[in-house]
């Protein structure tokens, strides 16, 4: 047993000089000191030797577990040591190297121009109304005077949800809606998406969106119409814009005019924008028809108003020369990080 104690102790020795690593080393001390190790194996041999030998037999294996102990150990502390400093290497970080650039997300060149909107209007006193994208005939329709069988029902490509249901094919259905709550004074502007049932090309797509705007008070005059659509066409793309307003029609409003700007990307000389106009349509607007105050519950004798919409991708575009207004629904990176 003592020469088995001198084998396992010179055997360990030397194999400790060759381990290289911690694992191996663990190893080791397992298969020397582990449950089924051959030091334990001897351990539970002293069973079986004479009662006068186990004490001196014990002391030995006891003495030779501790050398084995602290041999290991001291490998162990090498090994470490030597594993550390490979880590460190291995880790070492070049505090020198030019860091990550981080590139910062930017508005949507529309809510560029959707909050400059919200910011001249409400600047104006105009208050920022919402209302429903799913709405009914009533609203979208029937109260901005364009009846059932209306000729002018066609010019909008309008999808139906029900009969009486459909998607707002403009922001106007919001001004009825408000009309019929509220009482004058009213001032309002309703941005949102609208719905029209159209092919997609350059200039346009089946969802798209729009600002209503409306006046109601004493007194309203085309004079302030006018007025307030300077003041916004000047805050929006710069001083020296102005605005033109062309007669048209709108069952909604009369007189109804289609307004101009001043064209800013040649500032009304005439460039290819503006066909070498000079002028680009930006907006519908006019006088709020006394039929349509009627049906909404407001006395024409006594109220006048005014209402414009505009498309705010239309205004987007002229504002940035966008050439496609499908850049806009891309949402490809190299177009919308122009806009930082
Ligand atoms: N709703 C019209 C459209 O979508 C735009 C419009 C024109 C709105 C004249 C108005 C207005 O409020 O007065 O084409």
């Amino acid at each position: 047993m003592q020469e088995q104690l001198k084998a396992i102790m010179a055997r360990v020795t030397e194999e400790l000089k060759n381990i290289q690593d911690t694992g191996a080393l663990e190893q080791l001390r397992v298969s020397v000191m582990g449950k089924k190790g051959e030091l334990t194996q001897i351990l539970r041999g002293m069973g079986s030797l004479p009662a006068e030998e186990r004490p001196a037999m014990g002391q030995l294996v006891n003495q030779t577990r501790a050398a084995l102990e602290q041999a290991m150990e001291e490998r162990l502390q090498v090994l470490s040591e030597m594993e550390k400093q490979k880590r460190l290497e291995q880790e070492k970080i070049d505090v020198t190297l030019p860091g990550k650039t981080r590139s910062a997300g930017s508005l949507h060149p529309m809510n560029v121009v959707l909050s400059d909107l919200l910011d001249i209007f409400t600047g104006m006193g105009f208050e920022v109304v919402e209302g429903p994208e799913v709405e009914f005939d009533h609203y979208n329709f029937e109260l901005l005077n364009l009846p059932k069988n209306h000729p002018a029902r066609d010019a909008q490509d309008t999808f139906y949800i029900e009969d009486n249901i459909v998607l707002r094919t403009h922001t106007s259905p919001v001004q009825a809606r408000i009309m019929t709550t509220r009482k004058p004074p009213i001032r309002i502007v309703c941005p949102g998406r609208v719905y029209r049932a159209d092919e997609v090309d350059a200039t346009h797509s089946p969802v798209f969106h729009q600002m209503e705007g409306l006046v109601i008070d004493e007194n309203v005059s085309i004079g302030d119409l006018k007025g307030t659509l300077d003041t916004f066409a000047r805050k929006l793309y710069g001083e020296g814009v102005t605005t033109r307003f062309r007669p048209s029609f709108f069952p909604f409003t009369e007189p109804s005019a289609e307004v101009d700007v001043t064209c800013a990307a040649c500032k009304g000389k005439g460039c290819r924008m503006c066909k070498g106009t000079g002028w680009i349509e930006v907006l519908g607007a006019g006088m709020v028809n006394p039929k349509v105050l009627e049906m909404c519950g407001i006395d024409p004798t006594k109220y006048s108003g005014f209402a414009f919409g505009m498309g705010i991708e239309r205004l987007t575009i002229l504002k940035y020369n966008v050439p496609d207004m499908r850049y806009l629904y891309e949402n490809d990176l190299r177009f919308l990080s122009q806009f930082r």
